[in-house]
């Protein structure tokens, strides 16, 4: 069976992803500051947007008028869509900051917030959500074995109550050196992207993952990217080659032989 994928909006990682996301999953975007997490929330609702879908924006660690100028400086008019009220972004900080009303109980609030964003996104027949980032949420655990069970209850709470496509970002501590996702994604995520910026020479470049993406066959191959006022995240392309075949392909020591073509014998009948 072939299901309609729902495009991520980045140019070339849909080609990467057979398409795109498999419909009412959850998915992971990954990376350390200024990696473009945001960027990618932005361009996936962006692209169910422009296609008259509705949409959810659930900011936590920026106000919602930080997002729309985030947004402005890529060229990027989401203020239009929340005037036309096919966008909702919402502002989860006092969840987080634990200033919610009545918020004592943690396992209490993840219900909440869940159905409240349920209620949203069913009310206005949403097919795509963003959480941006969810790591304020998974780490109000104190325990590790805490934090895992946060994050099972969070994704069974997004699969049980909503239908939407979702993408979640979570943010990585600098320099973070083991599983960069922490173990969260194996129970939140249907696929995990993760975003770098590496530095080799002094020159800094930017790099796309596909580290999971259940269903989907996919090289796990970093991807250089670059961030385009009025495009957001572009892969490059059209080859789409990983980042380390760019760099061997700068330096050339040996060169591939090829014999000669000969020409074709005439035929001497043939005069
Ligand atoms: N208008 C723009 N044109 C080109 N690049 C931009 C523009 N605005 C931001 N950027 C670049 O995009 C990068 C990624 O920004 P983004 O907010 O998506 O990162 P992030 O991963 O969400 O960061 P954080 O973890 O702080 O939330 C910025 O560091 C900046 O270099
Ligand atoms: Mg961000």
């Amino acid at each position: 069976m072939n299901i309609q994928r729902v495009s991520t909006g980045i140019a070339g990682l849909d080609t990467l992803l057979q398409g795109g996301f498999i419909p009412s999953r959850s998915y992971l975007v990954t990376g350390e500051a200024g990696t473009g997490k945001t960027t990618a929330c932005m361009q996936f609702l962006l692209n169910g947007l422009k296609k008259k879908e509705n949409a959810v924006y659930v900011t936590v660690d920026e106000r919602p008028a930080e997002i729309l100028q985030t947004a402005a400086s890529l060229d990027w008019d989401l203020q239009k869509y929340v005037q036309e009220k096919s966008l909702v972004i919402l502002d989860a900080s006092a969840y987080f900051s634990g200033l919610a009303v009545g918020g004592a109980e943690k396992g209490a609030d993840l219900q909440k917030i869940i159905s409240d964003l349920a209620a949203y996104a069913k009310r206005m027949a949403a097919t795509r959500l963003v959480i941006d980032p969810v790591t304020p949420l998974i780490l109000s655990g104190d325990s590790p074995a805490r934090v895992q069970d946060i994050a099972r209850a969070l994704m069974h709470l997004l699969q049980s109550n909503l239908t939407t496509t979702n993408l979640i970002s979570s943010h990585l501590p600098r320099g973070f050196d083991h599983d960069p996702t922490n173990g969260i994604e194996e129970f939140l995520a249907a696929g995990v992207l993760i975003l770098r910026v590496n530095q080799t020479n002094g020159r800094f470049s930017r790099t796309l993952t596909v580290k999971k993406m259940r269903g989907t066959s996919v090289e796990p191959n970093e991807y250089p990217f670059n961030i385009v006022k009025g495009s957001g995240i572009v892969l490059a392309s059209p080859e789409l080659r990983p980042a380390a075949a760019e760099t061997e392909e700068s330096f050339h020591p040996l060169e591939f032989f090829q014999l000669p073509k000969e020409e074709p014998e005439k035929d001497p009948t043939n005069t």
